[in-house]
């Protein structure tokens, strides 16, 4: 049985067959989903979709391509969003992203600090999204030691990763490391300890081969556990049995 520790299940991508699909993943051997928000109104629709089906769990957050909507009012809802809901387990996805800077890094700073000290005032993990933001990520990530979490969709090198394990971080692979030319995300896999790895979708975005181009969603995610016992040499059943304790013990489910 699989945990996908990051799918978007309230996406519009799934607005036509939401229902079928959910209903249809513990058929697939899915246990456990974790649907982090990107947004106010992502992160209400995550906690519906956590309160309607047993195996899904949510994250409240602002990503940072919405930094802006992050203010004291915005962390008052995510603070009720948690306190009345108990299967809301982590604050995400937020963080930095540098690739488009239609956001100025300034704001999307203000932005990670402001949700990393709220992951901190209500003792959970955060899930954190970092592209091509790798310095000020860190330098963030140090200025928090309380915090710990999840940098998923990991982008950075081997070094990195093993100073976030250090840390006592986890780090979440992608369909990414299915892909022909990812050697850095195969080079990270193989180099972290085990019980640090958890796997993820990022479903509708980044579909493994051979479903690269087409929609993702959580059904695909046992390609990265295939991925995963090739580079390790372990067993798919090692895998699965593994990297969903990982993600229980992250998300404290
Ligand atoms: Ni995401």
């Amino acid at each position: 049985m699989l945990f996908d520790t990051h799918a978007h299940m309230d996406d519009r991508a799934f607005d036509t067959d939401r229902e079928q699909l959910l209903s249809s993943l513990p058929g697939q051997g899915l246990a456990l989903v974790m649907n982090p928000g990107c947004s106010l109104e992502s992160s209400r629709n995550a906690v519906k979709l956590a309160n309607t089906y047993d195996y899904i769990y949510a994250a409240v957050g602002s990503h940072p391509d919405v930094a802006d909507e992050v203010n004291e009012e915005a962390l008052e809802e995510y603070r009720r969003l948690v306190r009345e809901n108990p299967k809301v387990k982590a604050i995400g996805e937020i963080g930095l992203d540098y690739h488009y800077e239609d956001i100025p890094r300034e704001i999307q700073l203000r932005a990670f600090r402001m949700q990393m000290e709220l992951a901190k005032e209500l003792n959970l993990p955060a899930i954190v999204h970092e592209r091509e933001a790798h310095d000020d990520g860190m330098k963030v990530v140090h200025e928090f030691p309380e915090v710990t979490g999840v940098f998923h969709c990991y982008s950075g090198s081997a070094e990195m990763a093993r100073q976030l394990v250090d840390r006592g971080w986890y780090i979440g692979f992608t369909g990414v490391l299915t892909f022909k030319n990812a050697r850095k995300a195969i080079e990270v896999a193989s180099s972290i300890p085990i019980e640090r790895i958890v796997l993820e979708t990022d479903c509708p975005y980044m579909s493994p081969d051979p479903f690269r181009g087409r929609r993702n969603d959580p059904g695909k995610i046992y390609r990265m556990a295939e991925k995963l016992a090739e580079i390790r040499g372990m067993s798919v059943e090692e895998i699965h049995a593994i990297t969903t304790e990982n993600g229980k013990k992250l998300y404290k489910i």
